[in-house]
C-alpha cells in the first residue's frame, strides 16, 4: 500500500477565481489581477527572452538578484527568488515545519497558509481577528510551545485590511525568537497609507522575521510565475539549499529586471486603484451595500445574506463579470478587483439595472 504523507489528505485542493481563456469575453475581477498591464516595456522584454529559451536559466538568479536589491535598497545576498511568491512561502513551510508542529495565522487569511501548514504535516491553527482585521494579541495568544512559523499576510486578502507598521512591531517584540514571522506584502505596492511598512525594516532588526513580495499584482505578470522573498542570511542559506535547481524560468528573470524598472507603470497603476477603488466603493455605498475599507486591489462588497451575494455573482456571471464569492466570515460577500474604468463601469451599471428593476 503506498501511504500519503500526514496532512495531504487534510487539504482541500485551490479553486481559483477561475482561468481566463479570453480577455475580451469575460471582465476578469476574480483574482486581483491587475487589468492595466502588462505595460509596453515588459511585453518587449517578453518577447526577447523568448529567442534565448533553449538555455537554462541563471540558477544563481543574480540579474534579477541585484536589481530587486538596486530597487528595494536591500542586500542582494539576502534575496530569494521563486516561482511566484507562493513558492518561497511553501520553501519557509518545508524548512521550518513538520509533524507535531503548530503553524499560526489569521482566521480569514490567505488559503495558501493553511495549505501549506497541512502539506507539512503541521497542524494550521486560526487566531481570531477584531472587525476582519489582524488583532497581534489574539495571534500572540495563540502562540505555543509547537508554534513554528507564523504566516501574516499584510496588507490581508481576502480581507483587504492591514495593520501599521507600529502594530507588527509590537508583534515581533512579544513573539517568541524561535518562530518565523513570515510578513506576505503581495499588496504593498498599492498602500497609500503613511503608518504602513512592507516589514523589510523588521528583517533587518529581527533574524526570525522574513518578507515575501510578488510580480503578480501590480507589476501584472502573475501568468509568469514570479515573487521574491528578504530573510537573514541564515534564512537565506537555508531556502537557497532546498530550492530545485532552476525554479525560476529565465524569461521571468529577464521580465522581472524590466518590470522593476518601469516606474512609470507603477505608479500610474497605484494612482488609478486608488482613484477607482474609492469611486466603486461610494457606487456600492450608494446602492446601499457595505463596502468594506479595504486599501488594497480589490474591494470587499457584503450583501444582505449569503443568497444575495451568491445571486450577485450569478447575475454579474451572466453580464460577463467574473467576481470572487467567498466562504466563512465573509459568506455574504463579494470580493471585486478593481480593473479598468471600463470594467468598474459595466460592474455598477449591472448591480444598478436589476435593483431599479426590482423596485
Ligand atoms: C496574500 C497573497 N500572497 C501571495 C499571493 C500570490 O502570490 P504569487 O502569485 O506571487 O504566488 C496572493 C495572490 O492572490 C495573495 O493574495
Amino acid at each position: 500500500m503506498i501511504t500519503p504523507q500526514p496532512g495531504i489528505l487534510k487539504i482541500t485542493p485551490y479553486k481559483s477565481g477561475g482561468f481566463i481563456a479570453d480577455e475580451a469575453k469575460i471582465h476578469a475581477l476574480a483574482s486581483n489581477e491587475n487589468l492595466l498591464g502588462p505595460s509596453p516595456k515588459v511585453l518587449d522584454a517578453f518577447e526577447n527572452a523568448s529567442k534565448r529559451i533553449k538555455f537554462y536559466p541563471d540558477q544563481a538568479i543574480e540579474r534579477l538578484k541585484n536589481e530587486i536589491a538596486i530597487t528595494h535598497d536591500l542586500d542582494p545576498k539576502r534575496i530569494i527568488v521563486g516561482n511566484g511568491s507562493e513558492e518561497i512561502l511553501q520553501l519557509f513551510g518545508r524548512a521550518y515545519a513538520g509533524p507535531g508542529d503548530e503553524v499560526l495565522m489569521t482566521k480569514n487569511c490567505f488559503p495558501t497558509f493553511h495549505i501549506i501548514a497541512n502539506a507539512v504535516g503541521a497542524t494550521p491553527v486560526f487566531a481570531p481577528e477584531h472587525h476582519l482585521t489582524t488583532d497581534i494579541d489574539a495571534l500572540l495568544n495563540y502562540v505555543t510551545d509547537e508554534t513554528r512559523i507564523l504566516f501574516l499576510a499584510n496588507p490581508n486578502n481576502p480581507t483587504g485590511t492591514y495593520i501599521p507598521k507600529n502594530e507588527v512591531k509590537r508583534l515581533c517584540d512579544n513573539l517568541p525568537q524561535n518562530v518565523l514571522l513570515v510578513l506576505d506584502s503581495a499588496y504593498s505596492e498599492y498602500v497609500t497609507k503613511y503608518d504602513y511598512s512592507d516589514g523589510r525594516e523588521l528583517v533587518d532588526d529581527y533574524p526570525n522575521v522574513v518578507m515575501t513580495r510578488t510580480f503578480s499584482k501590480i507589476y501584472a505578470l502573475a501568468g509568469l510565475r514570479l515573487g521574491w522573498g528578504y530573510c537573514s542570511k541564515e534564512v537565506t542559506n537555508l531556502i537557497e539549499r532546498l530550492r530545485l535547481p532552476f525554479n525560476v524560468n529565465a524569461i521571468a528573470q529577464e521580465v522581472g529586471i524590466t518590470a522593476l524598472q518601469d516606474r512609470e507603470f507603477i505608479n500610474k497603476s497605484r494612482a488609478h486603484n486608488t482613484r477607482w477603488l474609492a469611486w466603486f466603493n461610494q457606487q456600492m455605498t450608494e446602492l446601499g451595500l457595505n463596502a468594506h475599507d479595504t486599501i488594497t486591489n480589490f474591494a470587499l462588497i457584503e450583501f444582505p445574506q449569503a443568497k444575495a451575494a451568491i445571486e450577485a455573482h450569478k447575475l454579474l456571471l451572466k453580464n460577463h463579470i467574473l467576481t470572487r464569492p467567498l466562504m466563512g466570515d465573509l459568506h455574504n460577500c463579494l470580493r471585486i478587483t478593481i480593473g479598468t474604468e471600463n470594467n468598474m463601469r459595466h460592474v455598477v451599471n449591472t448591480l444598478k439595472s436589476t435593483l431599479l428593476q426590482r423596485c
